[in-house]
């Protein structure tokens, strides 16, 4: 596995690997790569013939309040593990390489950008949308792949490559668990045992949304108070709760029937931890 730091060196790699008639799949990750980072590094193993994985904690995409500089880093650890799940190559560069002295281009999603996470971290989806441009035009992958934890930002993401014709396919790979339901997170390691413990009220509720669903509830309101309720009562705050279309991540009213499948998506905060979470009813089974 070959890991390097330069952009232009980076992209020379990909390049040659095309040239040689290779598919290039890219898992873009922030590090402190956990089992889910696993399952994504194996869905593009089996798409690709080089595997690229970025290790890069971007700083355009936090606020100024949020947990850039607590963000864990440990690359030695990332790169052990990105190897045993047969990755090629590791691009991890300096925060000067991938936004030199004078660098002022951004790429925003409007809309679906706006809604859940973007409406309480107002610059966070430019800073992911720049960033992932940036990784994909040195990259030229043919298939990039998400987690769906992060379920807004791939609908940003699958927005974005749509309207500038980017000739990558944006894949959304299922949120992996632990085996008590909790999403696996780089950010679960800020929890203490209390809140890690108070954290499976998500989960629990998620399920809890799942079952209503199948046993016949279709009412956005109902079905968004059951979950925002029992999360409440564990969390110390709540960001949002919302039931919202699956393709563009909007909202539903309260009073909105639900017709086929909706997304029901949560952050909240236990203690310094904000997490997030999604299922999408009619479609998933309950994570608890
Ligand atoms: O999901 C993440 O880890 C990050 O938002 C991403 C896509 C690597 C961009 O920095």
């Amino acid at each position: 596995m070959q890991i390097v730091d330069d952009p232009i060196a980076y992209r020379d790699a990909c390049e040659r690997a095309r040239r040689d008639g290779k598919r290039v799949a890219l898992v873009p990750t922030m590090g402190a790569l956990h089992d889910g980072h696993g399952s994504l590094m194996r869905l593009a193993r089996g798409r690709a013939e080089l595997v690229a994985v970025s290790v890069f904690v971007n700083p355009t995409q936090f606020g100024p309040n949020e947990d850039y500089a607590r963000y864990p880093r440990q690359l030695e650890a990332d790169c052990r593990r990105a190897e045993e799940a047969g990755v090629d190559l590791v691009f991890a560069p300096e925060v000067a390489a991938l936004y030199p002295p004078g660098e002022e281009a951004r790429v925003r999603v409007a809309a679906t950008a706006a809604h859940l996470c973007g409406a309480f971290r107002p610059v966070h989806f430019e800073g992911v949308c720049t960033v992932v441009t940036k990784l994909l035009v040195l990259t030229g992958p043919s298939v990039a792949v998400f987690g769906r934890k992060d379920y807004q930002q791939w609908r940003v993401l699958v927005r974005m490559a749509a309207d500038l014709f980017l000739p990558v396919e944006i894949v959304g790979a299922p949120t992996v668990r632990e085996p008590d339901g909790l999403a696996m997170s780089s950010r679960n390691a800020y929890l203490s045992a209390d809140e890690r413990a108070r954290s499976l009220s998500i989960p629990t509720a998620l399920g809890d949304a799942v079952r209503a669903f199948a046993a016949g509830e279709r009412s956005a309101g109902v079905l968004r108070s059951l979950v925002r309720d029992a999360i409440a009562r564990a969390a110390s705050s709540v960001d949002y709760v919302e039931i919202a279309t699956p393709d563009t991540v909007e909202p539903l009213r309260d009073d909105a029937r639900i017709a086929g499948r909706a997304l029901c998506a949560v952050a909240a905060r236990f203690g310094g931890a904000r997490l997030i979470d999604n299922v999408v009813l009619g479609e998933e089974g309950p994570p608890r």
